[in-house]
């Protein structure tokens, strides 16, 4: 009796084991470029084409500061409209929930598209922190595209978008953020070797016919 009630358990053990060897590690692809480059709109085109999810670090953010009861709503709101970066702790926490919660839904969706994310020095550190040994980043997919680009494609947008910072004020302080903190992240990844770089200033299809090509490359 008590042999085999050790060796259900046994196997249940085993066999959960075996589950979790299957469970991929998360497969990263950060994706950086300036306010407006079209970084979620491509991220859309990659995933109807391609097994990946898209997490945008920003449209996380926004729906944190619209959840009701959320401890953090007001610091947010707050950032967003001064084109500050919001402290990692809160950012990585959303980021590695979406991720958890996609996998345990479907585990053969390891894949993400994590964009907008590492914005500065607060954010890399604390993925390193948090996530190092958990999820493999592949590499960076930067959208270079030139400022002035980048602020048109915002103002065009904040005549629908209902944003609060797709206003020229915001949109001054997010490119002096985008310049200072972001851009010298990218120079990190840059060094490693691990950028892949599409000259986003062209059409929507034109640039997506970039990404295709190192998708296709990288697997
Ligand atoms: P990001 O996520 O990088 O801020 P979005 O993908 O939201 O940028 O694009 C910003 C705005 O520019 C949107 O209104 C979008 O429709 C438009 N847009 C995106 N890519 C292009 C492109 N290649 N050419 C022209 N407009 C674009
Ligand atoms: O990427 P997106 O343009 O949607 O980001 C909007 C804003 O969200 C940023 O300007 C910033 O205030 C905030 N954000 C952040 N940390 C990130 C991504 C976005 O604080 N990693
Ligand atoms: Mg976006």
């Amino acid at each position: 009796m008590i042999g085999r009630l050790f060796s259900n358990v046994s196997h249940k053990v085993q066999s959960l084991l075996y589950r979790a060897s299957l469970m991929m590690k998360p497969q990263v692809v950060f994706v950086l470029g300036g306010p407006g480059a079209g970084k979620g709109t491509q991220c859309t085109k990659i995933v109807e084409n391609y097994s990946y999810t898209h997490l945008s670090a920003g449209d996380l953010l926004r729906a944190e500061r619209a959840r009701e009861g959320s401890q953090f709503g007001q610091l947010i709101a707050s950032y967003i409209k001064d084109g500050k970066i919001v402290p990692v702790e809160i950012t990585i926490d959303l980021l590695r929930k979406a991720m958890e919660e996609m996998m345990k839904k479907d585990e053969k969706m390891f894949r993400f598209l994590i964009d907008g994310f590492p914005r500065n020095e607060d954010n890399l550190q604390g993925w390193n922190r948090v996530m190092d040994g958990k999820a493999d980043v592949k590499f960076v997919l930067f959208f270079d595209c030139a400022i002035e680009v980048c602020i048109d494609r915002c103002l065009e947008r904040g005549k629908s978008s209902g944003r609060t910072d797709d206003n020229r004020e915001s949109l001054e302080k997010r490119i002096q953020t985008y310049l200072q903190s972001t851009r010298p992240i990218i120079e990190q990844y840059e060094k490693l070797g691990k950028v892949r770089t599409v000259d986003a200033s062209r059409s929507v299809d034109e640039v997506f016919a970039g990404v295709k090509a190192i998708l296709d490359r990288e697997g």
